[in-house]
């Protein structure tokens, strides 16, 4: 049987919404594989709202948005090229990455509106369907998604990403400047840094456990999941609930997350 994804699109108002519309009443055909989300800004689309998708079992997302500089919030479009770089981040440790894309299309280009959606169509036909419609890598993909989903919204990642701009391109009170390949490199440790707390965080929920059980069970070095639990203690997420024969069983104080 052939196989026919389904792609999540988030679609600006002013351009690309308009750009699909126009490829509408030109009737320029494109694979019927997309349904739409209208957003006012492509710099609206939470990475939540793509991992979210993503769990839900779509096969990709695609985020369009106006081209830069033609947005009519101003920077809409470079957060959301900011938040999307993260998403890749993210994705990339599952191997997911490439069933996310962002896109600019302006109003007028209705054909380019099909040339997009054919050839990302196309892209993940041949990626094939989501690891998750398997029953057994589900089991193992699932937990990291979350993680995922969880880890995008600490706040150590929305102020970096925030500021990312800010950062490379501006100099700071001292009149130092990042270079974006030095960023780049920040961004990359505190995602993997985030994920593995955010991983932690959801082994938790699920009942109490000490280090050494957290780290067979995540496939992580002791010492580094003990690194992490002390973070986790100090942002008031995880405590110490007791002591088993001189061994510290560490619970979530957050409400599971579903
Ligand atoms: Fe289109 Fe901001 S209004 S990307």
């Amino acid at each position: 049987m052939s196989f026919e994804p389904k792609i999540l699109g988030f679609l600006c108002n002013w351009c690309s919404y308009a750009g699909a519309d126009l490829a509408g009443v030109s009737r320029i055909q494109y694979p019927p594989n997309l349904r739409v989300i209208r957003v006012m800004c492509s710099g609206r689309v939470d990475p939540e709202f793509i991992f979210e998708g993503l769990l839900t079992g779509l096969d990709g997302v695609i985020v369009m948005g106006c081209h830069p500089g033609d947005c009519h919030y101003l920077e809409g479009n470079y957060e959301a090229e900011m938040k999307f770089h993260m998403v890749q981040k993210f994705l990339k440790l599952l191997h997911m990455d490439q069933r996310v894309h962002l896109e600019w299309v302006s109003a007028s280009e209705g054909s380019r509106f099909a040339e997009v959606i054919s050839h990302f169509t196309e892209q993940i036909k041949n990626l094939g369907p989501t690891p998750l419609k398997d029953e057994q890598l589900a089991r193992e993909l699932r937990p990291k998604l979350k993680a995922i989903k969880l880890a995008a919204t600490s706040y150590r990642i929305r102020a970096l990403v925030g500021r990312e701009r800010d950062i490379t391109q501006n100099e700071n009170v001292y009149g130092e400047k990042i270079p974006p390949e030095e960023f780049d490199q920040l961004l990359t440790q505190t995602v993997l840094d985030e994920y593995h707390r955010a991983r932690i965080q959801l082994a938790l929920q699920e009942s109490p456990k000490s280090v050494k059980e957290l780290a067979t069970e995540l496939q992580l070095d002791p010492s580094e999941v003990l690194d992490n639990i002390i973070v986790l203690k100090n942002r008031g997420t995880v405590t110490m609930e007791q002591i088993i024969e001189n061994t510290p069983i560490y619970v979530s104080l957050m409400e599971v997350m579903e």
